[in-house]
């Protein structure tokens, strides 16, 4: 029998924490630091290839011990265990919750509504395997005989987002004879900038969308099947034949692609217990795989698995996301943060606050709980960031120096892919020497001691007591890179159950795009059209139809 949870702020957690913040919040960095010899030893912990210290927290034991008894009264520890064993923990969808199976190895069996969903997901990820193997050495030949050397993914979103992401994470490992593009945006430059210097004989499109209907995608999913078919001269009669040799499709719709005119046998699918944003191990990562091979791509599923493992079996005292999850938790329902940045000090990694942006706000934007009431704390906070050392000539002043606090992650890895020169070690200097200026910063004593200017003391002067992760790998390999992702991935889900929000569903989409769909008749019509919009939407939109 499940004991009942009760809300939130009645957990005898939230009121202990609360109190405690009290004590902990004057407390400065230096002196936890000071105090305790053992500090970084004992808050830092190190799996699945990731090495994280979160000894800069403004934290101590009975902090992380609260923290814990909150992740445990929240009924994290049997949520965990619902979610690997299926359940339909996407309430207000109505389904099952299930990338952990994505990246599970072949002989484990995962169930979802009775069924053992294993099976599939191998059968699929051989069938893109086999699909990569062909486009890569050459065999799959397009409509005029030449073989693939494009590929440009059609996605937005989750169909884009990891996708790109890790296209850019794992360039490294990818066929350098090949290229890859990402189109997106409905804006019609994302796709004619894309395109612009491709052959089409050469060029295959990858069209990525969960649903097959999203307006965006199937836009440009069309824009690309008219540019192929105008490029390779074909007549209506021999549209098929070419739209077979230059189009796949991912999806979960098999009905729509082949209403698109994608052959099924065309088609790599994956279903609905996977969400948009955790999909970039289902058949959506075909462009990754076609970019750096099956071997590399199946080690990019271990890495995640290793961390689903871990996330799965590791007391929560010990388990990284876990522990990722509620320091997010402790900065924003206890100190009032309203953003984390996450800033990875690997070039490589440009577009993973890109990704982590829908990961974490999609996921975890949401104002009511699992069964409908208003929360009355914070939930998820904004995510931001870019790649160090880029940010420290940017925004970093104000997570130095401003009013906010901002807890940040920094991501970096021991060894280059890239050696040159002392590079890497100018880069991995500033990761260190950034979390120690936020955390300790700069005392006007110290300010004072190199003679400052007395006017100009004040703003010298460094608080510090800013808070920061940092996350440490051995090299940025796709094994490495999966662990990552998954560990956001389960951060994300322990934040969620906390405040016992659906992170799997995201209806807070849908009303812009009804209302877009309203409009663009609006736009589109000779005529001037009757408006009913309020008076500011009225008039954007006839002044719009003015000025085009
Ligand atoms: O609009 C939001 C969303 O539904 C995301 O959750 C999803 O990743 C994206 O749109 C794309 O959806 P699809 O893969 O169905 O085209």
């Amino acid at each position: 029998m499940t004991i009942p949870i009760p809300p939130l702020v009645q957990r005898p957690a939230w009121a202990a924490l609360q109190a405690h913040q009290k004590k902990i919040a004057p407390m400065h960095l230096r002196k936890l630091f000071a105090d305790d010899p053992n500090r970084a030893e004992r808050f830092t912990l190190a799996s699945c290839g990731i090495y994280l210290d979160y000894s800069k927290n403004r934290i101590s034991d009975e902090t992380m011990g609260l923290l814990v008894q909150l992740a445990e009264q929240s009924g994290l520890r049997e949520r965990i265990q619902a979610m690997f064993r299926g359940e339909h923990i996407n309430v207000s969808e109505n389904r099952a919750v299930m990338h952990v199976a994505l990246r599970a190895p072949r002989g484990i069996s995962m169930f979802v509504d009775g069924a053992n969903v294993m099976p599939q997901v191998h059968e699929v990820l051989d069938k893109m395997s086999d699909a990569a193997t062909r486009i890569r050495s050459g065999d799959w030949k397009g409509h005029t005989g030449k073989r693939i050397r494009n590929v440009v993914n059609i996605g937005i979103g989750g169909s884009d987002l990891g996708p790109v992401m890790a296209y850019e994470a794992l360039k490294h490992y990818s066929e350098r004879s090949m290229t890859f593009r990402f189109v997106s945006n409905v804006d019609a430059t994302d796709f004619s900038e894309a395109v612009r210097d491709l052959d089409p004989a050469e060029t295959l499109f990858i069209i990525a969308s969960k649903t097959f209907t999203t307006l965006e995608t199937m836009t440009n999913a069309r824009a690309a099947r008219a540019w192929s078919v105008q490029g390779l001269k074909v007549d209506a009669s021999g549209e098929q034949g070419a739209v077979a040799k230059h189009f796949v499709a991912v999806s979960t719709n098999a009905a729509e692609v082949s209403k698109f005119g994608i052959d099924v046998t065309n088609m790599f699918e994956f279903r609905d217990w996977v969400g948009g944003r955790y999909s970039m191990d289902s058949a959506i990562g075909l462009s990754t795989m076609l970019a750096i091979g099956s071997d590399a791509f199946r080690d990019m599923l271990a890495g995640f698995h290793a961390m689903d493992e871990h996330f799965r079996e590791t007391p929560l005292e010990r388990n990284l996301p876990a522990l990722m999850g509620l320091l997010c938790v402790w900065y924003a329902d206890f100190f009032g943060a309203q953003t984390v940045g996450v800033m990875p000090y690997s070039q490589y990694l440009k577009r993973f606050p890109a990704y982590l942006q829908q990961l974490t706000m999609e996921s975890n934007g949401k104002h009511v709980t699992l069964d409908g009431r208003t929360v009355d704390y914070e939930t998820g906070a904004v995510f931001w960031g870019e790649p160090g050392t880029n940010g420290q000539h940017s925004f970093y002043q104000l997570i130095h120096q401003g009013t906010k606090l901002i807890p940040v992650d920094l991501i970096g890895f021991a060894k280059t892919l890239n050696p040159l020169g002392d590079h890497h070690d100018i880069l991995m200097s500033n990761v260190f020497a950034q979390a120690e200026a936020l955390a300790f910063g700069k005392s006007e004593k110290e300010v004072r001691a190199e003679g400052t200017a007395d006017a100009v003391v004040p703003h010298r002067i460094f608080e510090g007591n800013r808070p920061s992760n940092v996350l440490l790998a051995e090299e940025l390999t796709p094994h490495a890179l999966g662990a990552l992702v998954a560990l956001y991935e389960h951060s994300v889900f322990v934040q969620g159950t906390v405040w016992g929000i659906n992170s799997f569903d995201q209806w807070g989409v849908e009303l812009g795009k009804a209302l877009a769909q309203r409009i663009i008749p609006e736009l589109t019509s000779e005529a001037e059209p009757e408006l009913a919009h309020d008076s500011s939407t009225n008039a954007l939109i006839r002044r719009y139809r003015a000025m085009k």
